[in-house]
């Protein structure tokens, strides 16, 4: 759909870290993106830790990702730190994706409430943080996805127009 996007993609998840699950989510994401013809060029599995979570964003922006993609610790779970991680680094926040996705994922599950999902900008990157269910990061991910070009150019300080 539109290319040119460079991805890094990032699984929070104590126990998929620590190999005692498979991830599915990353990978689901990935597939995701290459189906919208966005470039994966990072990924990684930690676990949810916020000084590894900002350490994580903070080194796939540099290495050029533009868009970067959590999946997992967005929800009210004792260990779930990742919109604290992403709120601890960011330059500011976009709270439509949040509020976006959570209104659309209502339709689908009530427990869409739980996720603390958002998008903020982090150095030059979008961020967006998405829930640890496969199927509702891809979900949240195709809520929000009119915006993405738009808004990966802006964190780029990319010349564009609406
Ligand atoms: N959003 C969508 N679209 N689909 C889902 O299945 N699962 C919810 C919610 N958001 C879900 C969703 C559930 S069950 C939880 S607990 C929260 O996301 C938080 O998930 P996380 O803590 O794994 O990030």
């Amino acid at each position: 759909m539109s290319s040119g996007i460079s991805v890094g993609i990032i699984t929070v998840s104590d126990r998929a870290s620590a190999g005692e699950y498979e991830d599915y989510g990353g990978p689901a994401l990935r597939q995701a993106c290459q189906d919208y013809e966005w470039q994966v060029e990072a990924e990684a599995i930690i676990p949810d830790d916020l000084e590894k979570i900002q350490r994580t964003i903070r080194a796939f922006s540099s290495q050029g990702c533009g868009l970067v993609l959590t999946t997992g610790g967005t929800g009210i779970a004792h260990r779930d730190v990742t919109p604290e991680a992403i709120r601890g680094i960011m330059r500011l926040e976009i709270p439509g994706f949040g509020e976006s996705m959570r209104m659309q994922s209502l339709e689908i599950t009530p427990n869409a409430i739980l996720s603390r999902s958002l998008a903020a900008i982090v150095d030059a990157s979008l961020v967006i943080a998405l829930p640890g269910k496969p199927s509702g990061a891809v979900e949240c991910l195709g809520f929000v996805l009119g915006a993405i070009p738009h808004s990966v150019k802006l964190a780029q300080g990319v010349p564009t127009s609406c």
